[in-house]
Formats: C-alpha cells, sequence, structure tokens
C-alpha cells in the first residue's frame, strides 16, 4: 500500500529503508489511538504542549490546547498536542536560564522530526517563549506563537499585588525591617491569585509582545488575560491560522527578518521591557543569521520613547495594558519608527495590519508626543570592564546614580554572596559599587537574576533604596534598581571582570556609554597569570552547556544551535 503523499502524516517517515513500509506501520499504530483513516489523511498541525504541575504559570494549558484543537478539527485538519520541556522560573534549579536552550533543543527536534505540517506554540513563563520562538526559526516550519497569558492582579488593603514587582517591593521592605513576619507571611498569599504569568511587564509579558512585533503572533493576542474568555478565543484562531498556514505557508524565515527584529528591538524599548528580552531576541535572531548589535541597540535606544507605563518602571498592571489597546496601539503610536515593511505569519506587511485604534487608554500607553520618557528603556556601556559591553535598564534605575565613579565591593560568586552581604562587618557604604562576579552563563549558577544584589541589610536599614550593582547575569524582568548586567565576557570566561577585587575603583558614566576598572594595566597583568579558568562540569547538560554556551552578546545560546553552527 503506498502513500505517496509527502504531507500530514506521511510527513517524516522512520527510517526503515522502506517508506511503505514505515508508513503502514505509523498508520496501524495510529489507529490504535481511535482515529479513522479520514482523520488520518488530514493535514496536521502539531499543538506544544508544556503544561506541567511544576509550572504553575501554564495552569491553562489543557484548555488553551482544546481550544487550538477546535480551531484546526473546524478547518479540516487533525490536532496533534505533544509534550515538551516545560520551565517554571521558580521552581528550577540553578535558574531556568541554564534549561532555556535544552527546552529549544527538545522543541526543534520534535517540531522537524514528528509528522505535521504547522505547529502551535504554546508558551508563557519566561524562558518558554523565547525557546519556542528559536526552535521555530531553526526548524522552519510553519508556526504560531501562543501565551498562557499573563495573571490579573489582587486587590489588597486599598491597592493592588501581583507577581512580581510587587513581591520585590515587600521583601525589601521585610529586610529593611518595615514589614513584620506576619504581614510578609499574608501578602505570599495575595501575589499571585490567578492562573497566569506574572502580571507586570516582566520578561513573559515583553516576550509576549515582542512576539507579536516579530510576527509570530497575531496583533492582540499577547495581553489578553490568561483567565479571560478571549484567551480561549486567542487560542481556536491560533489553531484556525495554522490551518491556512498549511494552505499557504509563511515560514518563520520569512517572518523573523531583519526589519522584523529591529520592530521587536523597537517595541522592548517602548515598553520599557525586560533586560532578559534583549538576551532571548538576539538568541532567536541569531538562529536566522541575524546579529542583534548593542551599539545599534544604543542608537534605537536613543530615538525610542518609552510609551508603556507599567510596573516594574510606572504604574500599571498588564491587564490595564491590554484594556488601553495594548499591543495594536502602542504599534500605531509608533509607526513612524517601524519598519511596516515586515510580514507576519499571516504574510501581511505591519503596515497593512495597523489601523488607528478606536480608544487608547493614556494612563497606560502614551501618545509619541507626551512620552514616559524620551528615550529607550535599555541602554548598552563598554568600556575596560565590559569590552563587548554590558546593559543597563536605564528607565528603571536611579539617575542620581548615572554618572558614578568610587569603590567597588566585589563578590566572587553567589555562595560569597550569601555569605556576606548582611555581615553586619562588611565594609560597605552606600556610595561605594557593588559587584558580583562568576555568576555567568559559562557557571555552575548558570546566569541567574541574581544581578539585583540585595543593598546589605544595614544599609537598607538605614533607608538606603539603590546602589550601583554590576554582575556577569541577569535580573528579573520585574526588578528595578541602578543594575548593569550580562558584563561580556563574564568573568568566567576571562574578562575583565574575573580581575576586580574590593577597593578597586570603577567608573559608570551612562552619559559616555562606559563602564571602566580604574586600575593599572600592570596590576591587571599581574592579576591574569594568577587567573584559572573555572572547572568543567563532568558530565550530562551541565558539561554542554559549559562546553557550548555562548555569551550574553551572542544571546547566550549553544554554538551548535546558532544558524550556520
Ligand atoms: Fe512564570 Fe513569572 S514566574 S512568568
Amino acid at each position: 500500500m503506498t502513500d505517496t503523499r509527502k504531507t500530514g502524516l506521511a510527513r517524516n517517515a522512520a527510517n526503515y529503508g522502506d517508506r511503505d513500509f514505515a508508513l503502514y506501520l505509523r498508520r496501524s499504530f495510529a489507529k490504535s489511538m481511535g482515529y479513522s483513516q479520514a482523520m488520518l489523511d488530514r493535514p496536521v498541525v502539531g499543538i506544544v504542549d508544556t503544561g506541567s504541575a511544576y509550572n504553575n504559570c501554564h495552569r491553562t494549558v489543557p484548555e488553551l490546547i482544546e481550544a487550538v484543537k477546535r480551531g484546526v478539527l473546524a478547518a479540516g485538519g487533525l490536532p496533534m498536542p505533544f509534550p515538551t520541556v516545560s520551565l517554571c522560573e521558580p521552581s528550577l534549579f540553578p535558574t531556568s536560564m541554564h534549561y532555556r536552550n535544552l527546552a529549544a533543543l527538545d522543541t526543534e527536534a520534535m517540531l522537524s522530526a514528528q509528522p505535521m505540517d504547522a505547529a502551535v506554540l504554546v508558551g508563557g513563563c519566561d524562558k518558554t517563549v523565547p525557546a519556542q520562538l528559536m526552535a521555530a526559526a531553526s526548524a522552519d516550519i510553519p508556526a504560531v506563537q501562543l501565551v498562557t497569558g499573563p495573571m490579573l492582579a489582587t486587590p489588597y488593603q486599598g491597592e493592588r499585588l501581583s507577581a512580581c514587582t510587587d513581591c520585590r517591593r515587600y521583601w525589601a521592605q521585610y529586610r529593611a525591617g518595615a514589614v513584620s513576619e506576619a504581614r510578609i507571611g499574608e501578602i505570599e498569599g495575595r501575589l499571585a491569585t490567578t492562573a497566569g504569568t506574572c502580571g507586570v511587564m516582566g520578561t513573559a509579558s515583553t516576550m509576549a509582545c515582542l512576539a507579536e512585533a516579530l510576527g509570530m503572533m497575531p496583533l492582540g493576542h499577547g495581553s489578553i488575560p490568561a483567565v479571560h474568555a478571549d484567551r480561549l478565543r486567542a487560542a481556536e484562531e491560533a489553531g484556525t491560522l495554522a490551518m491556512r498556514l498549511i494552505a499557504a505557508p509563511v515560514r518563520p524565515s520569512a517572518v523573523i527578518t531583519e526589519a522584523a527584529v529591529e520592530n521587536a528591538l523597537r517595541v522592548l524599548l517602548a515598553l520599557s521591557g525586560s533586560t532578559n528580552a534583549l538576551i532571548h531576541l538576539t538568541a532567536i535572531a541569531g538562529r536566522r543569521g541575524i546579529r542583534v548589535d548593542l551599539d545599534r541597540l544604543n542608537a534605537l535606544s536613543d530615538t525610542t520613547p518609552v510609551l508603556v507605563d507599567l510596573k516594574p518602571t510606572g504604574d500599571g498592571y498588564m491587564e490595564d495594558f491590554h484594556a488601553a489597546g495594548g499591543m495594536p496601539a502602542l504599534l500605531w503610536e509608533l509607526r513612524d519608527l517601524l519598519r511596516l515593511d515586515a510580514r507576519d505569519v499571516t504574510g501581511t506587511t505591519l503596515g497593512s495590519r495597523l489601523a488607528a485604534p478606536a480608544f487608547v487608554e493614556r494612563r497606560y500607553i502614551r501618545p509619541i508626543a507626551d512620552p514616559v520618557s524620551p528615550v529607550g528603556g535599555l541602554v548598552a556601556v563598554f568600556g575596560s570592564l565590559a569590552p563587548r559591553g554590558a546593559i543597563l535598564k536605564r528607565s528603571a534605575a536611579s539617575p542620581a546614580l548615572f554618572e558614578t565613579e568610587t569603590r567597588a565591593i566585589v563578590f566572587d560568586g553567589l555562595a560569597d554572596l550569601a555569605a556576606r552581604i548582611d555581615d553586619p562587618a562588611l565594609d560597605v557604604t552606600p556610595d561605594d559599587i557593588l559587584v558580583l562576579k562568576n555568576a555567568g552563563p559559562l557557571t555552575p549558577a548558570g546566569m541567574p537574576e541574581a544581578g539585583y544584589l540585595p543593598i546589605p541589610q544595614k544599609l537598607a536599614r538605614a533607608g538606603v533604596k539603590d546602589m550601583v550593582r554590576i554582575s556577569d547575569c541577569r535580573m528579573s524582568g520585574t526588578a528595578f534598581g541602578t543594575i548593569v548586567l550580562h558584563v561580556v565576557p563574564e568573568a568566567a570566561a576571562g574578562g575583565p571582570l574575573g580581575l576586580v577585587r574590593s577597593g578597586d575603583r570603577i567608573r559608570l558614566s551612562v552619559r559616555d556609554r562606559r563602564l571602566d576598572l580604574l586600575v593599572g594595566e600592570d596590576v591587571l597583568a599581574e592579576r591574569r597569570a594568577a587567573w584559572r579558568p573555572p572547572a568543567r562540569p563532568a558530565r550530562g547538560w551541565d558539561r554542554i552547556v559549559a562546553e557550548q554556551v555562548l555569551q550574553a552578546d551572542e544571546g547566550c545560546d549553544l554554538a551548535v544551535l546558532r544558524a550556520g553552527g
């Protein structure tokens, strides 16, 4: 029995040396699941299922998948959900970032190996959407991104609470002694009270918006709250759209172009979005051979105003952004700065998809003539401490600290930080710069969100709210402070950060885009001669990461997974 199709379940026949036998076997096993021949003859839409008991942000994935299936079935297709690695930010040791590339690798392999004509990617929590977009960019099969959507904020004693900016705000007050043990315990149960991803413009929300800006998700879908009925309609529409992509294929390679990546960068800046999103966007672009250049980021940042006023830098929550008009309203406001020729998964240009919104809530999405800030949220700095660059979220920082030359207090890794930061005997003043080294992507720490070093307790209790902090790791998209991140090369790669010692002087100048270590070359040469690279893990994923992971300016992807390997 010969099946001459190259589509549906006849794609990617297993390699028995006899294609007809391979497909015969596949059909007979598929029939064990109760499908009729008519269903098995349909075009196939694979649905990436990241539901997991470990992933609270993906609690609604089962019902989303049912809605996607509805869309696929109604359009004449066969929906085939399949599980992949699911990453939940607070559930993973050492950090979810350590496993983003594993999820990308898993997803790419399953998209490429299993028989499907198009795919719907169901993501949500921070690392899942980047991993899925990286995978789709490499597998290059027609794909639509769907997200679980943000949680709702919870009214609490005259204010609203949501993960995770408010978690950090209250925790900082607790550390400073301003919030009691009983109250911090009560707030713990009020910070995340519905299904969905963190309710502020953190990494998950930023990546959902960037998926729209890249054209991999229909406009307006990223910010729909997780518990809103529209979220299920968006899922159904994703299934329908995937079916349309089978009839008229638009591959990620036609969507994730230089123009689309530049649009996404503009949106990231206008959102005052998460610093993590810059790493993820760099990795996604890298899968298509597109480089995100930090000098270009600075040029875009100087010409892109911040228009969205959400926590952690502003006031609102994602539900406010959505009700205010969401991405369609933001993109309309930014239209003169965008590459309108970029095409999305429907094959239409951004220019033809934009329309003047009927209503915009200006409290949360400002007009370009009256921005939150006239310049973008992120800026790259370079210098002798960060030869290939480092990132500062200036919109979340204290301008009074932008021009700083002072003494460094250095912590060598997370254990040293934990052991000494709250030591009453620590020699530290509010004017010092706190430095954390050996926490980058090459270390066993796996580049955690530890760049938001806590203010030493004795200073926090004295009312100090911000200090310059520098590291080779990341910070949560929900955090704030004058925090210089992603120093490249990292300390473990032999970068100058690894040579810094307590008492050295460091100069940060946001105006000049500089970050310099003010130590003589002769002294540094001596320290460099004594430096030794960290030992490599013995085996497994940790070993693969240690051998393959790239630096932050290359998206922290694995070298073998980028375009061209
Ligand atoms: Fe999943 Fe914040 S923990 S989005």
